[in-house]
């Protein structure tokens, strides 16, 4: 496939917290990468801004160590390293007090697009707003990037957006859910409105139902402690899962902008039905074979946290009444793997026997692993021995059909590149978040009043059985989560 890498204008961007771990394992290799294929021009700047009192010299070595840590041929790419690290530079800043700030100050080039990333607790997002204000370095165009968790509930997301908007405008805001920067779920986009194939289809006519899976073969080990004030609703639902239901929901925009995309967006989200306490199933994973438990690694015994949940999910609108969607994440999983699967509807009269096992026509559009799309379709049976059917799948593995290069590309990697181009797209608004908020909190409490445990389940499984009731009682069953 011919290289279709864009440079972009040169920048200067300032990581907040650029000694943490998500600056070590996705923003520096995200941003290494786009140096090496061309994207990053040679005169853009990474300046790094932490706590730690260190000089550009130890915070080179440092970034040094993470790149051979997490970019799989660094070590094979001395000379890109080389140059890379030399466009690197660091200002120990004390984010609630004075100390640097002036020293930022004067790192910073003018006329050039700056960037502030805040991969930094989000309790420390308004001081640093604040400072940066005070101190003259956000020009009315510099875009400001914020990660995950953007708030616990309703109320401490509105508090952190009103923080934010005392400084910066909202066509400042970059709030990322590094899904929507996965390949393919930006091709949902292109799938749903390139494509004329499709639309006449999608609605609650043809569809019976949707499923979303985001499994996780991994466990909590090493973040439980942050986990457990989150659980999966938090940590998955409310943000990812969240962004997957609203591209396969959404009206077709009007053009693609960011604010007509992201007001698709709003309209679903806003459409969601309150969701019973009967279709919801929470779970919780097992030890096993001498791996520790959740409560093992949430450090709780008692924790009543849920590692799994599954969700019976309505869209209250014209297109989507009598279609649910059907959300399911957990840790511990039998795979990672993570899809939506778009289920239609039976023919409506049936001429042929019978097939045994028969699920009928599927779109899945898989995210990971092999990003790709399947559609499953009906067929005879090929040969003698009558009208048999059997069910066949037409694959489409992204890296297959377009080349490795449809796949080497981290979604953050995407993210950051578009915050320097300043298209919000791809990020979500704050109404956007609040709205989804305000949806996830009613659920969030009602378990908080009930005070039930989540079910137990099987490293290594599905999830827990009643998930399995959640559709089997009407009708309809999961996908196998295999890879
Ligand atoms: C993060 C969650 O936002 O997404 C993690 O906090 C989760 O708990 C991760 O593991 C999953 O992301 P991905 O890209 O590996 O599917």
């Amino acid at each position: 496939m011919v290289s279709r890498v864009i440079p972009v204008d040169p920048f200067d961007l300032v990581v907040f917290g650029a000694t943490g771990d998500l600056a070590k394992r996705k923003i520096l290799p995200g941003l290494f990468h786009r140096f090496t294929v061309g994207q990053m021009p040679e005169d853009a700047r990474v300046i790094g801004a932490a706590r730690s009192d260190m000089d550009n010299t130890a915070f080179q070595a440092l970034v040094r160590q993470s790149l051979l840590e997490f970019v799989p041929n660094a070590d094979d790419l001395t000379a890109e390293l080389d140059l890379f690290l030399s466009k690197l530079s660091y200002v120990c800043v004390d984010a609630k007090g004075t100390k640097g700030w002036d020293n930022l100050v004067s790192e910073l080039r003018p006329d050039t697009i700056r960037a502030f990333y805040l991969s930094v607790t989000p309790s420390l997002f308004g001081a640093i707003a604040a400072n940066m204000n005070a101190h003259g370095i956000a020009t009315k165009d510099s875009r400001i990037v914020v990660e995950k968790p953007f708030g616990h509930d309703l109320a401490s997301a509105k508090a952190l957006n009103s923080e934010l908007r005392r400084n910066f405008e909202e066509s400042q805001i970059y709030r990322i859910d590094h899904y929507l920067g996965k390949e393919t779920v930006q091709n949902l986009m292109a799938l749903r409105f390139a494509n004329s194939l499709w639309e006449p289809l999608w609605n609650s006519t043809h569809i019976d139902h949707v499923q979303i899976t985001v499994a996780e073969s991994l466990g909590v080990e090493g973040r439980g402690e942050y986990y457990d004030k989150s659980g999966a609703m938090r940590d998955m639902v409310q943000n990812h899962l969240m962004q997957l239901l609203c591209l396969t929901a959404m009206e077709p925009p009007s053009r693609l902008t960011p604010n007509a995309v992201r007001d698709e967006k709003v309209k679903v989200i806003e459409a969601l039905e309150p969701v019973e306490q009967s279709d919801i199933v929470r779970g919780q994973y097992r030890g096993r074979d001498g791996e520790g438990s959740y409560r093992d690694h949430a450090g709780d015994p008692e924790s009543l946290t849920e590692s799994f949940v599954a969700m019976k999910v309505k869209v209250g609108n014209w297109r989507w009444s009598g279609t649910p969607f059907y959300l399911r994440t957990g840790k511990k999983l039998r795979a990672r793997t993570s899809e939506i699967a778009v289920v239609f509807r039976d023919p409506p009269h049936m001429i042929f026997p019978a097939l045994e096992g028969r699920r009928g026509n599927a779109l899945i559009i898989r995210l990971q692993p092999d990003e790709g799309i399947t559609l499953r379709t009906t067929i005879k049976e090929p040969g003698p021995g009558g009208m048999r059917l059997a069910e066949v799948s037409l694959d489409m593995t992204f890296a297959e059909a377009l080349g490795a290069d449809a796949e080497a590309q981290d979604a953050y990697e995407r993210l950051i590149m578009d915050v320097i181009r300043g298209d919000q797209t791809l990020f979500m608004r704050g109404d956007e978040v609040e709205a989804a908020w305000a949806w996830a909190d009613p659920i969030i409490s009602g378990w908080e009043e009930n005070g039930l445990a989540p079910a137990r389940y099987d490293p290594g499984s599905s999830g827990p059985e009643d998930a399995l009731m959640l559709m089997h009682r009407e009708g309809r069953r999961w996908r196998e989560i295999e890879v």
